[in-house]
């Protein structure tokens, strides 16, 4: 029988690379897409799954309960798959309200409408999963030792890591006070293909590429632990599926960097993908340490056993390889980065980074 997911900010990064996942995978699948198209979401990242028939995008807020209520209603969606956010750290820095409004706001929103359709909805349109995407950085900074466990103690340190602890935190209500069949996933950092030049990652991908400087943030010497994005997404469609409600179950890559060595692994890697710089300049030459992200957290580790034990997941991509393969991706796709570096990615980066 087919099954009809609500996914929200399906044409974000993430988003965009779990519709493919599915639509690739799941011939009984079908996906309903609700996205606001901020200058996060494009709709090309989907432009290849626009006319299968097991598609349908909705551009909208998450914060329109009309709306979304009436998706509910419509669709009768057996699960929801929540990615719809502001997500990135520095503009959460500048300019928190957004995050405030979508990330909680939104979040409550969409869960009114599944509260509803979970105590409306006769037995078999009633909805099955709520899976609400969130973050490793709810569990704040880690010292040179120790893992994110599902039993952290909450203390997320920016207005973006509060703004999806703050939602996780309803989300986990909603379970408990309605037993509204809520998951909650806490991931650590992804990349791959479609993941905008706001990110680490693409961003140096981008400017290395073209010669500019890499900006890289107080000594470098911050840690992530790195997942493929693909791996993510099977992931939550294995949470999706066997994920128990009311459960929490941490995701992450095992596979810890310095900043530093992501950007210098970026430098070697594009000098030998790449075009050479003008002279034969090594990349290297073009790093630059910047001025820190204020409350810049030190580490982030993941112990992503739960999710091994209990479900039978594991990332299946190694570093080297996902890297490669998001370089790849990058420079086979110059005219999606063109189209995304647009006049407002031009005002944010010289706010961002000029004169830092
Ligand atoms: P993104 O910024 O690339 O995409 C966000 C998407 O949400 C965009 O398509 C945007 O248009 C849409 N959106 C934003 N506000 C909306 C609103 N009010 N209504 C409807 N749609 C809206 O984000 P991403 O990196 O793909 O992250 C997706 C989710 O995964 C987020 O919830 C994020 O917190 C979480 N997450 C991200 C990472 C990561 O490394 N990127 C890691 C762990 C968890
Ligand atoms: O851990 C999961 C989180 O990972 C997600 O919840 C967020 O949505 C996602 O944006 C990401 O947050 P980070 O802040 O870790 O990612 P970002 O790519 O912005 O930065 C990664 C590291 O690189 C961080 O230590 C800051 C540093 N950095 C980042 C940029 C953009 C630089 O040194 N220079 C830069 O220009």
């Amino acid at each position: 029988m087919t099954k009809t997911l609500l996914v929200t900010g399906g044409c974000g990064f993430i988003g965009a690379n779990f519709v493919r996942y599915l639509l690739n995978r799941e011939a009984d699948v079908r996906i309903v897409n609700l996205d606001k198209l901020t200058y996060a979401g494009n709709l090309s990242n989907l432009a290849d799954v626009a006319a299968d028939s097991r598609y349908r995008f909705v551009h909208g807020d998450i914060c329109d309960a009309g709306l979304v209520g009436g998706l509910f209603a419509e669709e009768k969606p057996e699960a929801v798959v929540h990615f719809a956010a502001e997500s990135h750290v520095d503009r959460s820095i500048s300019g928190p309200s957004a995050f405030v409004q979508t990330n909680v706001v939104g979040t409550f929103t969409l869960l009114e409408a599944a509260r509803n359709a979970w105590l409306d909805g006769s037995a078999e349109a009633s909805l099955r999963r709520f899976v609400h995407v969130s973050t490793d950085e709810v569990y704040g900074s880690l010292g040179a030792t120790g893992y994110f466990t599902e039993e952290t103690p909450y203390d997320p340190r920016s207005p973006y890591s509060a703004s999806k602890a703050a939602s996780d935190h309803l989300v986990s209500a909603y379970f408990h006070t309605y037993g509204l069949p809520t998951v909650i996933t806490n991931c650590s950092n992804n990349y791959g293909p479609l993941q905008f030049p706001e990110k680490l990652i693409p961003l140096i991908v981008n400017n290395a590429l073209h010669g500019r400087e890499l900006p890289v943030y107080g000594d470098g010497k911050n840690v992530r632990d790195w997942l493929y994005v693909e791996d993510h997404c099977a992931a939550l469609w294995t949470v999706l599926n066997q994920g128990v409600p009311g459960e929490t179950y941490n995701i992450g890559g095992n596979n810890e960097k310095q900043n530093i060595e992501i950007v210098t692994a970026i430098c070697t890697l594009l000098d030998e993908m790449a075009s050479p710089l003008p002279g034969g300049k090594a990349r290297t030459s073009l790093i630059r340490f910047v001025k820190d992200r204020p409350g810049h957290d030190r580490r982030y580790a993941i112990d992503a056993e739960k999710i091994r034990r209990e479900l039978g997941w594991e990332p299946g991509t190694t570093f080297e390889e996902g890297l490669r393969r998001t370089i790849s991706w990058y420079l086979a796709n110059g005219p999606w980065l063109q189209g995304v570096l647009d006049g407002s990615y031009q005002s944010y980066y010289q706010t961002m980074y000029g004169g830092r």
